[in-house]
């Protein structure tokens, strides 16, 4: 099967399931799954009954795409994503986002835990991803490209729109929810970055850094869908404090701003 074929089986077995089309799609990074318990009359669709996704493994990510409405519009959610850590191939990892092109979104939210580098940052902070860094040596979109999937160079100028981003400050102002902004270095995990990773992505601009949401992004670009990213910042990045990092620590911090988080993805989500 070719890739166009593939993604077009997946999206036929899910239109089957669920017969709206959805207009945003949402991923939800470690620990802030929570928000696809909030979407009404929910049809949810594990990954391993989808042909051609591959299977979520981590801790703290279900592992299903959830169908509904939030906020009155139409969502399709990620709860867990798939990591290149885990071992999956970037086509693999961005699978979805391919899908849910074909299912008719227009703009994706992609969320994640974050380690913060920049030092005015603090745990449990919000940061609109302005733009990122791709620090993985490699590209989901290398290898042949299927015209009809999108442009063999694409631009990355505004690979977060503009306008979602003004959109999310106004939001966050409103609500009054103190949120950062910044850029975000993926890097490809499963072990966190050294004190002296760390100190070298803040010299060439990083703010935040993960192990997610770069290729995601890379591929909804390709696509032609609008993107607008939200880190939490689960912790410090390594050698800022002196303490270890755990990915306890990550889930238990995603785990006290999830209010907040919820609020202002839902009422961005209304606003869109
Ligand atoms: N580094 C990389 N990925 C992460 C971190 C971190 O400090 N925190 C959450 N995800």
């Amino acid at each position: 099967m070719s890739r166009k074929e593939k993604i077009i089986a997946a999206a036929t077995f899910l239109k089957e399931r669920f017969e709206h089309h959805p207009e945003i799609g949402l991923i939800l990074g470690s620990g802030l799954g929570i928000l696809a318990d909030e979407i009404e009359k929910p049809v949810k669709i594990p990954y391993q009954d989808i042909p051609g996704f591959p299977v979520s493994t981590v801790e703290g990510h279900a592992g299903q795409l959830v169908f509904g409405t939030l906020k009155g519009k139409t969502v399709v959610a990620m709860q867990g994503r798939f990591h290149y850590y885990e071992g999956y191939s970037l086509d693999q990892v961005t699978f979805p986002v391919r899908v849910m092109k074909e299912l008719g979104v227009e703009k994706l939210i992609v969320t994640n835990a974050a380690g913060g580098i920049n030092e005015s940052f603090q745990p449990g902070d919000l940061m609109i991803i302005t733009d990122h860094i791709n620090n993985l040596g490699h590209n989901p979109l290398i290898g042949p490209n299927d015209p009809e999937l999108g442009v063999r160079f694409p631009d990355m100028s505004e690979a977060y729109d503009k306008e979602l981003r003004q959109l999310a400050k106004n939001v966050a102002r409103e609500l009054n929810i103190a949120v950062q902004e910044g850029v975000y270095v993926a890097n490809t995990g499963p072990c966190y970055e050294t004190p002296a990773e760390v100190r070298m992505l803040r010299i060439v601009g990083g703010d935040a850094v993960g192990m997610s949401t770069v290729p995601e992004v890379i591929v909804a670009k390709h696509s032609g869908l609008k993107v607008l990213g939200i880190s939490c910042i689960s912790n410090m990045a390594a050698g800022i404090l002196d303490q270890p990092l755990t990915h306890d620590e990550v889930i238990e911090t995603t785990e006290k701003v999830k209010s907040n988080f919820l609020n202002l993805v839902k009422t961005i989500i209304e606003k869109m």
